[in-house]
């Protein structure tokens, strides 16, 4: 079954007794339909177990007409050749703090030095630093589509000994049956078809691996809703258990992250997201099959609709980029202690 957990922000919100608006509820799938409570697990720092009815689920559902201009591969590729620039140094420290990734990779139990881990759009390797923290890096390969990222990693020196190769989170090239530990963080809301890339997790990890995907959660605010509809997909919570499920894997949790100066608000979406866990429970492809990918990255584009898409989208992302600066004023501006 699959279970939630909460941390950092949350606990200490649930602990002093304030709801924050948007926390909690898990009351219908991503089609409308009812669908049954989770339990809630909180994390180590509070013991209590308890089911609870999870808000950030609470927006209608999504028509599949929604834009989403950057959640196609082609688009994510120069999108990136520009990010690229200032990913670490000016977008992670408003979205992707070390404390958040630690907290996020907690969960992937990473409890031995040989252990074989494959970090799926690794990008720049900021998540990779975590993992080899608890991981020998020889061990480790990160995988990107993008080339200007996987740049960056290769500079960094704890990742020296890495593994380091360009590919497709939807068409790993990894046997199966190999890892131990599949990561991918930040990046499943680019992937054009997500249930595929996590179908390929389950078939790279070995028996009794574990795969731990950690992204952004739909936002409840509708301006927010509005840009993550325009950028990209922006996954409901249940979105990311039912993937799972689909693609046979057991004993699914999923822990909320956040950054502390957000206060545990999460209605904006984004960088308010989950860690999301799961056991492969035999060995061998995922039972699950799926036809035709979504995307032909060989077919040709036309260059006017691409550029649209491409400036629309990566407009959208701004909106993004400032969120997290006006939660930080709000946080500094508004007494400790209360909700903002
Ligand atoms: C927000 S960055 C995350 C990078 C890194 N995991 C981190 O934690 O900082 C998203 C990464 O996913 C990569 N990406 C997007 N779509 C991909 C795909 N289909 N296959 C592999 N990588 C992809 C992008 O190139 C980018 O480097």
């Amino acid at each position: 079954m699959a279970s939630l957990m909460l941390n950092g922000a949350e606990n200490h919100t649930l602990r002093s007794g304030i709801t924050p608006k948007g926390l909690g509820f898990l009351g219908s799938d991503f089609h409308g339909n009812e669908i049954s409570r989770v339990n809630l697990v909180t994390s180590s720092k509070i013991s209590r177990t308890r089911t609870v009815i999870t808000k950030c689920s609470l927006s209608a559902s999504r028509p599949a007409s929604q834009p989403r201009f950057i959640q196609h591969k082609k688009e994510a590729f120069w999108f990136y050749r520009f990010l690229s620039i200032v990913y670490d140094h000016v977008i992670n420290p408003g979205h992707w703090t070390e404390d958040m990734r630690d907290d996020a990779l907690e969960p992937a139990d990473l409890n031995s030095r040989n252990m074989i881990v494959v970090d799926v759009g690794g990008g720049t390797g900021f998540t990779t630093l975590g993992i080899v923290k608890h991981v020998d890096a020889k061990n480790v390969t990160i995988l990107d589509q993008s080339p200007h990222q996987l740049a960056k990693a290769k500079q960094k020196e704890p990742l020296k000994e890495c593994k380091i190769i360009e590919g497709d989170a939807e068409d790993l090239p990894f046997p199966t049956d190999y890892a131990d530990r599949y990561v991918s963080a930040g990046s499943i809301e680019y992937w054009p078809d997500p249930q595929r890339g996590i179908k390929e997790a389950f078939r790279v990890l070995k028996l009794g691996g574990k795969a731990c995907i950690i992204g952004p959660v739909y936002p409840t605010f509708w301006l927010s809703r509005f840009f993550a509809d325009v950028w990209m997909l922006f996954p409901k919570e249940e979105e990311y258990i039912e993937w799972f499920e689909k693609a046979g894997f057991k004993d699914i949790q999923l822990k909320r992250i956040g950054p502390k100066w957000y206060r545990g608000v999460r209605r904006h979406g984004l960088i308010m997201g989950c860690s999301v866990t799961g056991i492969k429970p035999a060995s061998g492809d995922s039972p699950l099959q799926l036809g035709q990918k979504e995307e032909d990255v060989a077919k040709p584009v036309n260059p006017f609709v691409f550029l649209a898409r491409f400036v629309l989208g990566g407009l959208a992302a701004t909106y993004y980029v400032l969120v997290p600066v006006y939660m930080w004023l709000k946080d500094q501006i508004m007494p400790k202690g209360r909700p903002i």
